[in-house]
This record gives C-alpha cells, structure tokens and sequence, in this order.
C-alpha cells in the first residue's frame, strides 16, 4: 500500500524530458550555470561545435531524423521537442561531459568546458528555432 503510493509519487515528480523513461544526469546538474559571457555565449561560436561533436546522431537540425539515427538503439533524443523544455541548461552540460553509457560519448576530456556550455547555447538556440517554425502555421 505504502509502496504504491511512493511509485505514484515517483512517476508523478519525473521530469517532463523523462517521458522516454531516462534523465540521465543526477538532480544535482539542475544547478549547474553557465559560465559564459553573453559575447562567448553567441549561437554560432557553438555551432561548428555542434555539428563536429553532435549532428551525426542528433541531425544538423537537433531532430535526429539522420539514417545513423534510425538504425540506434535506444534512439538519440529529439533536441528540438517540446520535452526539452524542461530540461536544465545544466543537465543538457552534464549529459554532454558525462555522455550516457554506451549511447553517447562523453566530451570531459575533448573539449574545454568554454566549449562544452557553448554546445548548450547552441542546443537552446535550435530549441527555439524550431519553436519559431512551429508558430508559423
Ligand atoms: C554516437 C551518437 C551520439 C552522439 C555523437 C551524441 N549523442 Fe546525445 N544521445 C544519443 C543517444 C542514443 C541518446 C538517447 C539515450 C537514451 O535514451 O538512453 C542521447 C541523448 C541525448 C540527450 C538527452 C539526455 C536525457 O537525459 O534525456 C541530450 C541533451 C543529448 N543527447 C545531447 C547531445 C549533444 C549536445 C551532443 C554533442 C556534444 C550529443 N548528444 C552527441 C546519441 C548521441
């Protein structure tokens, strides 16, 4: 009885990007923020990042609808949903340090840190380019 409840309380309080079943990185990246002055945190200084370390499984784009996509298991993560919106800055630095487990390379040692939260500007700014199309129609 008491065990149901806790399971339902779970369920309740898991985040909306979870709705795949995983967040991968601890509640603790939440609060993690960016170091970036806003002439470091410029979309394009990210970019040519993106597209070296990123675009072959998430799609130029953040849609990963690329052919390496759709033949991976589990599948990499729409960047550009909705769900998105709900994940942290910080979680979206700590997955790209840390990768996941056999899904994802982790960039701790590839790239600077600079670097690494200028893939998140980047990842926000694809975010909300999608966003913009989406209000069009
Ligand atoms: C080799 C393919 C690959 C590369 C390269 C890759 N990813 Fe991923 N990524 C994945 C896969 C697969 C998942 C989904 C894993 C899962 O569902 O367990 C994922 C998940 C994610 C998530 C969601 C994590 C969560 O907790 O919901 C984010 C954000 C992300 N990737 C960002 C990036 C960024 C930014 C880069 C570049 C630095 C990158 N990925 C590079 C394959 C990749």
């Amino acid at each position: 009885m008491h065990l149901t409840i806790l399971f339902l309380t779970s369920a309740l309080l898991l985040p909306a990007h979870d709705g795949h079943g995983k967040a991968h990185a601890p509640a603790s990246a939440k609060a993690l923020k960016s170091p970036l002055t806003a002439a470091q945190a410029k979309p394009e200084l990210g970019k040519p990042l993106y597209e070296k370390a990123c675009a072959s499984c998430h799609g130029p784009d953040g849609s990963a609808q690329t052919a390496a996509a759709a033949a991976m298991k589990p599948k990499p993560t729409n960047l550009v949903d909705h769900r998105m919106d709900s994940m942290k800055d910080g979680e979206i630095y700590w997955v790209i340090t840390n990768g996941i487990a056999k899904s994802m390379p982790a960039m701790k040692t590839q790239m600077s840190d600079q670097e690494r939260w200028q893939i998140v500007t980047y990842v926000r700014h694809l975010r909300g380019a999608q966003k913009a199309k989406d209000h069009k129609h």
